[in-house]
């Protein structure tokens, strides 16, 4: 069975593609590289023993993602990942997000539907929650107003996917990921780099191989136990494998809705402090931080209700911090 993996050179979507193949499906990975190279697919070959399909196109070029689905006419599904994801740049340039997240997203269902593709998952994320009044946050919470250009253009792809089941026999799965972190086992596709890292694994890392001098702790005056915020970890092994029971939950019709959402986290809340110490007891390696202001725009504390996820989708997280830091490391060590 042949499924499409947009953004499959991706951070998350790469470690997707190893769980669909080690399930025997057939992978078509499309990703324009703007934040990845190819040799993703060589390396997910290397784990799999096969190379998926790929082909470099952009969402946002219309006549040639039009042209691959002529091509490639038995695609049963579609994994949605190809976007960007920074949330600062998209402060700064927030055409650029709409136009790659909202026009990208807009082209390829326009395809599905021509083509009949009825069956689509997608990245979402927990920031749909913003600061949440209540805690673990379940799939019930109310989504707030967006904080930035990029946490609206999850929320609008969510919202387009509700309208389009609405109206058509169309299915979709929508993943609301929390933090992702760590690596794939095998050190060969991890989250690569661009540039100075926005998020706090691959800073902890790459200051403790020296590529950074100092890590700054965002703040730690909150209404947390030790100050710092709280955030749900979530290994990117244990997401790419929700994505194939949340596909093969839609693909055998078990869904009780044309639109169904999950939360993917673990359930626990762990602090910057947490996260920084169970770096340093898993490796071994202490890493220079310094405590600096608060981070705009940054929430409390977030960490996600897991039952439904866990009932519905019979997956549960089964990677610790520990594993997730050790993964994040051999990686790191593995690309410097
Ligand atoms: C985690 C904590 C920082 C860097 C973002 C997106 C979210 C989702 C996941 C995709 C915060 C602190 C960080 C540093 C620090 N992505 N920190 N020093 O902001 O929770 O979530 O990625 O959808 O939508 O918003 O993740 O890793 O940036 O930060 O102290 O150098 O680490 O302030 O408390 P965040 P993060």
């Amino acid at each position: 069975m042949k499924i499409l993996v947009t953004g499959g050179t991706g951070y998350i979507g790469s470690h997707t593609a190893v769980e669909l193949q080690n399930k025997g499906y057939e992978v078509l990975i499309l990703d324009n590289l703007s934040n990845s190279t190819a040799d993703v697919a060589d390396k997910i070959g290397l784990i799999t023993g096969k190379k998926p399909d790929f082909e470099n196109v952009d969402l946002c070029d219309k006549a040639s993602l039009h042209g691959y689905f002529r091509k490639n006419k038995d695609i049963e599904a579609v994994i949605h990942f190809a976007a960007f994801k920074a949330v600062g740049e998209s402060v700064e340039k927030p055409l650029m997000y709409y136009m790659n997240n909202v026009t990208g997203m807009i082209n390829l269902l326009d395809e599905m539907l021509k083509n009949n593709i009825a069956n689509i998952v997608y990245s979402s994320s927990c920031t749909v929650y913003g600061e949440a009044d209540k805690l673990p946050v379940s799939e019930e919470s109310p989504v707030k107003k967006a904080e930035s250009p990029y946490g609206f253009t999850k929320q609008i792809g969510e919202q387009m996917l509700t309208d389009i089941s609405k109206v058509n026999d169309f299915h979709s799965v929508i993943l609301r990921y929390f933090n992702p972190a760590g690596a794939h086992d095998s050190s060969l596709i991890g989250e690569l780099p661009s540039g100075i890292p926005n998020n706090l694994v691959p800073y902890i890392t790459q200051t403790a191989i020296g590529k950074r001098e100092v890590l700054t702790v965002n703040g730690n005056d909150y209404d947390t136990p030790d100050g710092t915020n709280i955030r749900d970890y979530i290994h990117v092994v244990d997401l790419a494998k929700a994505h194939i029971s949340a596909l093969e939950r839609m693909l055998s019709k078990k869904s009780e809705e044309k639109s169904e959402i999950f939360n993917l986290g673990t359930g626990r809340g762990n602090s910057v402090m947490e996260v920084i110490n169970a770096f340093e007891e898993a490796t071994g390696i202490k890493v220079n931080y310094r405590i600096g202001p608060r981070r705009s725009g940054d929430v409390v504390s977030i960490y996600s209700d897991t039952e439904r996820a866990n009932k519905i989708l019979g997956w549960k997280a089964e990677r610790d911090l520990k594993n997730m830091m050790l993964t994040s490391w051999n990686w790191q060590k593995a690309i410097n």
